[in-house]
This record gives structure tokens, sequence and C-alpha cells, in this order.
């Protein structure tokens, strides 16, 4: 596992957009697995301004979502595909249709059933990842134990808690999500892992000062891949005692 320590948060979207900008670059064709939330909001602003600066073409590019909230339409402001396109596809020249992000309405085994299938044909190339709080990835919460495959996942308190503050009150949070499984993220050939901010560090630490694998932080398992980068801010390594060889 490679740690890559940046000044500040804005310098994680520089770093990592690059990446992900340098992937399409080297293989046109390229899929791309994307993820939510504040973390990744400066990785798709550098990819926005590096197409716009003509860097880039993204219109081979295939793209897969890790998470859906269960109960929201593609159209509500919170969810995860009215995020993706907001926040990125709607200004970047990738053909929707190669974008997949799980179906949030419908009966759930259907749900879960069709993202199995896209993922079972989809191969990922680099793997996007926040961190929550309590060291899930994707919504792989902390448990007895983990899933592999795609499922429908009941948040934490603390995962509802945290993402509250998209909503109007805590009690408009769902309850529930569909999300990929630790296998499906595993199997991306590549995978970056982001986090900045103070409620990142118990999260973090588990992941880059142990050897544990742990099911209480389930971020952990990522320490099994051959190919993985954590890239947090400063401010976050000093607070989890992280010291640059
Ligand atoms: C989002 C996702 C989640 C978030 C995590 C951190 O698609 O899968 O695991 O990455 O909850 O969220 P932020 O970045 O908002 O702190």
């Amino acid at each position: 596992m490679r740690v890559i320590v940046t000044e500040n948060n804005e310098q994680i979207g520089q770093f990592v957009g690059s990446m992900l900008v340098r992937t399409v670059q080297e293989k046109p064709d390229a899929t791309l697995g994307l993820a939510t939330g504040s973390s990744p909001e400066g990785v798709y602003a550098y990819m926005i301004q590096a197409y716009r600066r003509g860097e880039v073409d993204f219109s081979k590019v295939h793209t897969v979502n890790l998470d859906e909230y269960l109960g929201l339409t593609p159209d509500h402001p919170q969810s995860y595909r009215y995020f993706m396109d907001t926040h990125l596809f709607d200004h970047i020249n990738i053909p929707k249709d190669n974008t997949y992000v799980a179906a949030g309405i419908g009966y759930p085994e259907n749900c879960v059933k069709q993202f199995r299938e896209v993922l079972d044909r989809t191969h990922v190339d680099i793997q996007l990842l926040g961190i929550g709080e309590d060291g899930h990835i994707a919504f792989n919460e902390p448990g007895e134990v983990l899933r592999c495959g795609a499922h429908v996942e009941a948040l934490a308190e603390s995962t509802i808690a945290a993402n509250a503050r998209f909503f109007e009150c805590e009690e408009e949070v769902p309850r529930m999500a569909i999300s990929m499984g630790m296998g499906d993220i595993m199997r991306a050939d590549r995978i970056v892992l982001i986090a900045s901010g103070p409620k990142k560090v118990d999260a973090i630490r588990g992941l880059i000062m142990t050897e544990d694998i742990d099911v209480r932080n389930p971020s952990t398992m990522l320490k099994l891949h051959r190919d993985v980068t954590v890239v947090i801010d400063r401010a976050l390594a000093e607070l989890v005692g992280y010291t640059e060889e």
C-alpha cells in the first residue's frame, strides 16, 4: 500500500484527478469505478478542468459507481445518480449510456440482480474510494461479516448521522442502500482511496498504521490488494501519527 500525503484537500483532488485522467489518456476505453460524497468533489472538478483544456477525451470511457440509496429516484437531488450527473457526467463528453449507477427504486432484489449482472461483465481499471468515519468503503459497514457481492446494506447510525448534512434533517436520510461488495471492489486493477478531515482519523489509523484486517474497519481489507494508493492531506496524516519515510 502506497500512502501519499498532500499539503491540503485541494491537492488531493489534483493528485487523484490526474491519476484518473492519466488512466484515460493511456487507455481511452478505460472503465473507472467512481464514488460520491464530499471527498471526490475535487477529483471531479480536476477531471472537468482537464477535459475543458482538451487534455482528455471521455467518449469511450465507461464508469460504474459504488452505490446508491434505496428509495431515491435518479432525479432526487441527493441520489447518487444525480450527484454524478451534476458533479461530473454533465460536464464531460462521456455518453450517459456508458455510465452505471445502480437503481435505487424498484424491487431491491431486482436492483441487486441488475447491479450484479453489470459487475459480472465489468472490469474496473481504477476504483476511486472515499472512506466512512466507521471505516466503510462503498456502503460495506462494519459488522460480524462482510459481503463479497453487490447487496442491500442497512446504513450504520454513524453513517446516517454523517450523511444528514446533505438532507433537510436526519429523518430524511435513507436507511438502506445498494452497494458493491468487498469482492467487487477488490477485483479492480488499481484502487485509490482518499480522505481528509479529523472525522476520518480512526478509520485511516486502522488502515495505514496497523497490519490488522478487521471487520470492524472494512477498509482494512484493502491491505490484501496489490495496488492500493491512499491519499490523505497533511493535517490528517499528523492526526493519525503517520510520518513519511
Ligand atoms: C460514496 C461511498 C461512501 C463514501 C463515504 C465517505 O459513494 O461509497 O463510502 O465514500 O461515506 O463520504 P464523504 O466523502 O462524504 O466523507
